[in-house]
């Protein structure tokens, strides 16, 4: 550790991105302590010798592990989380702590191989000395930063990932109950629809991960009302075998 790197503590640093960003701190010279329900330091410890800490827990375990690591962060240390949801955790740092506050949310997942060209979305929250240093360390490693308010990141989320992540579902359920056996569905499928079976395969294999973004986000049932309504109206379309009037309402698509 260079004598400019200070101890970072991630707080389910055992997890997928919890692990990713421990390597990714350690690569930069960091010490990293990492902790997971039975392993590594308590938060009071963790909080005693890290001035950054970093939560990245599931989504239904992060107010929780807030409410515990919050009160013992000392006022010139910066606490930060990697929720997929901003809203909800941001407050819980604000309400728990005294200490700096940024949310993050990593817009990828931990299969990337590097933070180059990825983007993440930064909620400054309290503070300034920590914000120009996570900065650094993220746009040096080719991160595009994109700042956001929690309120304003999890309207985009709606889209991005409720919205996205709703849609893949009804795919999904829709075929499982097709009757046709995934071998023969691959045996039969495009570059295009492979990668759709690979989103599905991730959604299945992490139920409880996406169904706390689709549900977890208030902003995504306003999204659904219009999509029930663009849903009846392409059926309507479709039974009437009316080509023209769907070929103009796919051609609405334009604008995104
Ligand atoms: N996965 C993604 O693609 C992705 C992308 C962007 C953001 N995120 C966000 O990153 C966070 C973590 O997601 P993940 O996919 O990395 O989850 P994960 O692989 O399930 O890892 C969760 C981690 O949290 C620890 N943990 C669970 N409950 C805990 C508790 N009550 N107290 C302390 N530690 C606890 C686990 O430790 P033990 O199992 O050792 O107990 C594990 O280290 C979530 O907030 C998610 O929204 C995920």
């Amino acid at each position: 550790m260079r004598s400019d790197r200070f101890p970072i503590g991630i707080i389910g640093g055992t997890g997928g991105m919890g692990k990713w960003f421990a390597y990714f701190f350690q690569q930069e010279g960091y010490s990293v302590q990492i902790s997971g329900r039975s392993s590594g330091p308590g938060p009071r410890q963790m909080a005693a010798d890290c001035p950054v800490v970093i939560v990245s827990v599931p989504i239904e375990a992060t107010d929780q592990v807030i409410r515990k690591i919050g009160p013992c962060m000392p006022r010139e240390s910066v606490l930060m989380d990697l929720t997929s949801l901003k809203e909800a955790p941001v407050r819980a740092m604000l309400d728990a702590s005294v200490s700096e506050v940024i949310g993050l949310h990593p817009l990828f997942g931990p299969r990337v191989a590097s933070l180059d060209g990825q983007n993440i979305a930064v909620c400054p929250a309290r503070g300034e000395r920590w914000l120009p240093w996570l900065k650094d360390i993220m746009e040096k490693n080719g991160a595009n930063l994109v700042e956001t308010t929690p309120e304003g990141h999890d309207k985009m989320m709606a889209l991005v990932q409720g919205l996205n992540h709703f849609n893949t579902v009804m795919l999904g359920l829709t075929m499982a109950g097709s009757g046709v056996s995934p071998q023969e569905l691959r045996r039969f499928s495009t570059p295009v629809f492979r990668e759709r079976l690979d989103h599905l395969s991730r959604i299945s294999t992490h139920p409880d991960l996406y169904a706390h973004l689709i549900a977890g986000n208030p902003n995504t049932d306003k999204l659904l009302t219009s999509y029930g309504n663009n849903f009846n109206e392409l059926q309507t379309l479709l039974s009437s075998g009316d080509v023209a009037a769907l070929t103009k309402m796919i051609k609405k698509i334009e604008a995104i």
